[in-house]
């Protein structure tokens, strides 16, 4: 009697245990599951796919954040990049690098950059690793180097721990912090504007957003692609540039405006844009209210939440 009793107990353990064990298994795989970015049926495919998992992005948000990363170690990405300005640099027409000199062009929005295939306003990278490897060496940005990161993260204890648990390494590498970095750009993803939701027939359009609509399809949309707002093929500009067209989508936030940020507001913008290039100089130019209807178009494209600190 005593004997089968202790038998099924051996028994009813052994399988508590490996419930736990399944369980706990299960648990800790979820706690570093992959994300799916998830995307409106708008939206096309991302051009860029490779793997994200909730631990690497978030290690990657707090390198974003950290200025352990620039030589001087007193600014990171995000003293740049700005939540509150869509990732731009907020009011600001150049950047303060690491040696405290400006940047030569405007710090741009870091918004859908999955679905770019060239970045920097002329577009000279095509993926994600090479603008933060560029932000870093560049010695009006981080002004730094990998070896110095490597070296500095492999004397962290949290981020050298992180990086070994999340890769099974033994030692981390330049391509493992590059790599985390990635992965949290790929989430900075916004759909969630009055535009998204009339695409998505949640929210219709008022009259005066119609309208505006009607305008940007006829002056804008050649460049500014919808759903994305971008387009990567060159415009020639007055100084023989060759610029890509940014994305218009949380505008409102990301002011100054233009590479060089030489429009402080959309209103003096519009009243030259985009009749300065020298492809466009037929266009007959907008009067005030159609400049106005435009700014209505414009407003839907907003997207508070992605904007908003306190919702990440
Ligand atoms: C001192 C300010 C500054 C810092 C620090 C900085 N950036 Fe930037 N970033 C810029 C500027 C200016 C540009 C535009 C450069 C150009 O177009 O040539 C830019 C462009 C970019 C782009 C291209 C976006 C697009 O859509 O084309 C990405 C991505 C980016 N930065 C990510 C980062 C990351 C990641 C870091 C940190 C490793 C970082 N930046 C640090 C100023 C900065
Ligand atoms: C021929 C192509 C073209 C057309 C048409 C065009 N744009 Fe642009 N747009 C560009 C390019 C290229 C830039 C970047 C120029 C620069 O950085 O100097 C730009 C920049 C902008 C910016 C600033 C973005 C930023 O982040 O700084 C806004 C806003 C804008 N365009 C709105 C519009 C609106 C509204 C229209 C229609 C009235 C329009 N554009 C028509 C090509 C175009």
């Amino acid at each position: 009697m005593r004997r089968s009793n202790s038998g099924k107990l051996v028994i009813v353990s052994v399988l508590i245990v490996a419930v736990v064990s399944i369980a706990v298994y299960y648990f800790l795989n979820s706690n570093d599951s992959e994300i799916t970015i998830q995307s409106p049926s708008h939206f096309d495919v991302p051009l860029d796919t490779g793997i994200t998992t909730v631990q690497g992005a978030s290690l990657g948000r707090l390198l974003f954040n950290d200025p352990l990363l620039s030589r001087h170690q007193k600014i990171s990405c995000a003293s740049c990049h700005q939540q509150t300005a869509s990732y731009a640099d907020y009011n600001k027409q150049f950047s303060t690098g690491d040696r405290g000199l400006l940047t030569k062009r405007n710090a741009p929005v870091l918004i859908n950059l999955i679905w770019k295939s060239h970045y920097f306003a002329d577009g000279r990278a095509q993926r994600l690793e090479q603008t933060i490897l560029n932000a870093i060496k560049d010695t009006l940005e981080l002004n730094s180097d990998m070896d110095l990161i490597v070296e500095r993260i492999r004397q962290h204890p949290v981020y050298n721990k992180k990086l070994k648990n999340i890769f099974q390494i033994k030692e981390v590498e330049a391509d493992h912090i590059i790599n985390v970095m990635t992965q949290y750009l790929r989430t900075l993803n916004s759909w969630d504007s009055n535009y998204d939701r009339m695409r998505q027939g949640t929210y219709v359009f008022t009259e005066p957003e119609k309208q505006g609509q009607l305008l940007f399809e006829q002056q804008c949309t050649s460049c500014h692609i919808p759903p994305f707002f971008q387009d990567s093929t060159p415009i020639l500009t007055t100084d023989g540039q060759k610029l890509l067209s940014p994305s218009l989508r949380n505008i409102k936030y990301s002011g100054p405006y233009m590479h060089d940020g030489r429009f402080k507001t959309l209103d003096s913008l519009l009243a030259q844009h985009p009749y300065e290039f020298p492809q466009e100089t037929h266009r007959k130019k907008l009067s005030p209210e159609e400049h106005q209807s435009i700014l209505i178009f414009l407003n839907t494209l907003t997207d508070e939440q992605f904007s908003n600190p306190n919702s990440y």
